[in-house]
């Protein structure tokens, strides 16, 4: 080989490793601007539920989605698989999965995607089987309806899936969802959402029915094949514990908007915006429902300010600016803040 092409061959493989590179560290996920609304009726007054969202998650990255009930949090996770109430609709932005806007894929290309590229795992796992066939026949049958192959081939496929989900897979293969325990069944929803080896997975509140050692171990095995896979984890809960356990970067919601987000351990030790400091504070070291837990917040959490920052009107820390929508801005090195406090410590901190 002359040296010219040798030099052409490595320069080809470096762009090659380059792409590669690129193409680990791009996001999987990113979400701009996204603002999801109810119309009253057609052409009627129109409610934005979310706001100008924007966040990316990229390979091997677990995403934390935080904030009490109400604050958008599935709907946000809906829009993601294209299951949002028909009442609703995407009102502006856009959500791209490696680059690619999901909002302009007809129904049946994201029927494709959804379940194969993006999983999810629900908080009612027990919807994600029909009740009166046996779980196996089930992986079978979904396995067999986005790839072509044979019944054995799939069923090969569904047991081992069984396994790397630590479940007797002989047993539960041929099992009814109701002869499950619940952390079976969610075992056995985690298989079936990883089986395709999506790029993306999903999990909305996944613990929330379990008791509290069966949900860390659910976790522990969603993390552990994450790793195995290296894919994007967006992780929906209203209990930080699991958040701030579990997740490389965080987005705190309330009322529809992101008011923070960023490195998990930054937003742990370094809270810039006042909801996320209540949060952090409300957060109980023993079990309570959603509800106590955040009682010490001020407030009900459905009070969401119609102008300016929806905080407002549950800030202890409110002052006049807060009427005027707060931009989100750098509050730490991986860290951004909407709010005009984090301006008014600068100023206080300068003068
Ligand atoms: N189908 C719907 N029609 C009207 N409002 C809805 C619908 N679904 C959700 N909402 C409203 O949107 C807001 C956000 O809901 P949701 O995303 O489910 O909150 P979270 O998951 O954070 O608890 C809530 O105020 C809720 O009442
Ligand atoms: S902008 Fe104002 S009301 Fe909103 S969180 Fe900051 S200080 Fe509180
Ligand atoms: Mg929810």
């Amino acid at each position: 080989m002359s040296a010219v092409m040798t030099l052409t061959k490595e320069i080809a493989t470096e762009k090659e490793n380059e792409k590669d590179a690129l193409f680990r560290t791009s996001p999987v996920l990113e979400i701009k601007n996204l603002s999801i609304s109810l119309y009253e009726d057609k052409g009627g007054e129109e409610h934005r539920l979310v706001k100008k969202l924007n966040l990316s998650i990229r390979p091997g990255e677990m995403l934390g989605l935080a904030g009490e009930s109400g604050s958008g949090k599935s709907l946000t996770a809906s829009a993601i698989l294209g299951l949002l109430p028909k009442s609703l609709s995407v009102s502006e932005g856009q959500i791209l999965i490696r680059g690619q806007d999901l909002l302009n894929l007809s129904e049946k290309e994201m029927g494709h995607l959804r379940g194969k590229e993006i999983a999810y795992i629900f908080q009612n796992y027990q919807d994600s089987f029909t009740p009166f066939i046996k779980i196996g026949r089930q992986l079978v049958e979904a396995l067999r309806s986005h790839d072509k192959i044979s019944k054995p081939e799939a069923k090969k496929q569904a047991l081992l899936w069984l396994e790397r989900v630590k479940l007797p897979a002989e047993q539960i293969f041929s099992s009814y969802p109701h002869q499950l325990s619940g952390g079976q069944l969610q075992r056995a929803s985690l298989a079936a959402a990883l089986m395709f080896e999506p790029v993306l997975i999903i999990a909305d509140e996944p613990t929330t029915a379990l008791d509290v050692l069966t949900g860390e171990k659910v976790l522990d095995l969603l993390a552990g094949l994450q790793k195995e896979l290296n894919c994007a984890v967006l992780l929906v809960s209203h209990d930080l514990k699991h958040v701030l356990k579990r997740t490389d970067s965080m987005a705190v919601m309330y009322g529809g908007q992101i008011v923070e987000k960023g490195a998990t351990k930054s937003l742990r030790e370094n809270p810039r915006h006042p909801y996320t400091k209540l949060l952090l504070k409300a957060r109980p070291i023993l079990r309570y429902t959603a509800l106590e837990k955040f009682a010490a917040i001020p407030g009900e959490p459905g009070l969401i300010a119609k102008e300016g920052c929806t905080f407002a009107l549950r800030c202890p820390l409110s002052f006049e600016q807060c009427y005027m929508v707060p931009a989100m801005q750098p509050a730490g090195r991986f860290q951004w803040t909407a709010c005009q406090a984090v301006d008014r410590e600068k100023v206080d901190t300068n003068a």
